[in-house]
């Protein structure tokens, strides 16, 4: 194989599934709950950036200074809510064309791999009946920088044994996207990343990539 990518490396939430909606009504319920003011603006920020991240961005618009025990649990029961959303998620929550797309990559010996900020990616994964497609997943769970760092796409690509070089990102968050330009690897941007200036590719669909590559 002469071809330049041997790995795809795809983000998880808005790019293989939507749960943006769910983040966004688990976090406005706690917002709400502390009496801060959270809107879905706010919440597109937060795309790609980890828990305790996204937890002290909601943070922002409050004076109120919290202890480490209550950031704690706001962050475990901002999850339980969204955990108790996820119970809705189905793969109608997948781009439609995200199954068949990630049928022909493997069909012509792409290794695929996930790279998400998600510590809830392989419940996600699951549900949306997606597990059995990927070699390697690097999660929220396995890393200690969040994105910008490309500490998550830098272990996917360990596990799949590829140099960044030899992998693709495809990625929908601008987070995702500099995490990728750091990591020396190629980006895909796609949904609010599609016209990213610093993605080498730009999607429309999933399955645009299998004109691309
Ligand atoms: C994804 C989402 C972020 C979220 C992060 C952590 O990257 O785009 O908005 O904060 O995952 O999610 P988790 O499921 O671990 O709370
Ligand atoms: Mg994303």
């Amino acid at each position: 194989m002469s071809r330049k990518y041997k790995g795809i490396i795809f983000d998880l939430d808005g790019v293989l599934c939507t749960t943006d909606q769910f983040h966004y009504l688990a976090r406005k319920a706690l917002a709400d709950h502390e009496g801060i003011y959270f809107d879905e603006t706010i919440n597109q920020r937060l795309r790609g950036v980890s828990r305790m991240e996204s937890l002290r961005i909601v943070l922002e618009h409050t004076d109120q200074v919290y202890s480490d025990e209550a950031l704690q649990a706001f962050a475990a029961s901002k999850n339980s809510v969204y955990r108790s959303l996820l119970e809705r998620l189905t793969p109608s929550d997948m781009p439609a064309d995200a199954r068949p797309t990630l049928e022909s990559l493997m069909e012509k010996g792409y290794l695929l791999a996930v790279g998400s900020s998600s510590k809830n990616t392989q419940f996600i994964l699951e549900r949306i009946g997606l597990a059995h497609f990927f070699d390697a997943v690097a999660d929220g769970n396995d890393i200690t920088r969040s994105k910008p760092d490309p500490e998550v796409f830098l272990l996917a690509a360990e596990r799949l044994r590829l140099p960044p070089a030899a992998c693709l990102v495809v990625e929908d968050a601008s987070a995702g996207i500099e995490a990728a330009e750091r990591g020396g690897f190629d980006a895909a941007g796609i949904g609010s990343a599609g016209h990213n200036p610093h993605a080498r590719f730009h999607l429309e669909r999933l399955s645009q990539l299998l004109a691309v590559l």
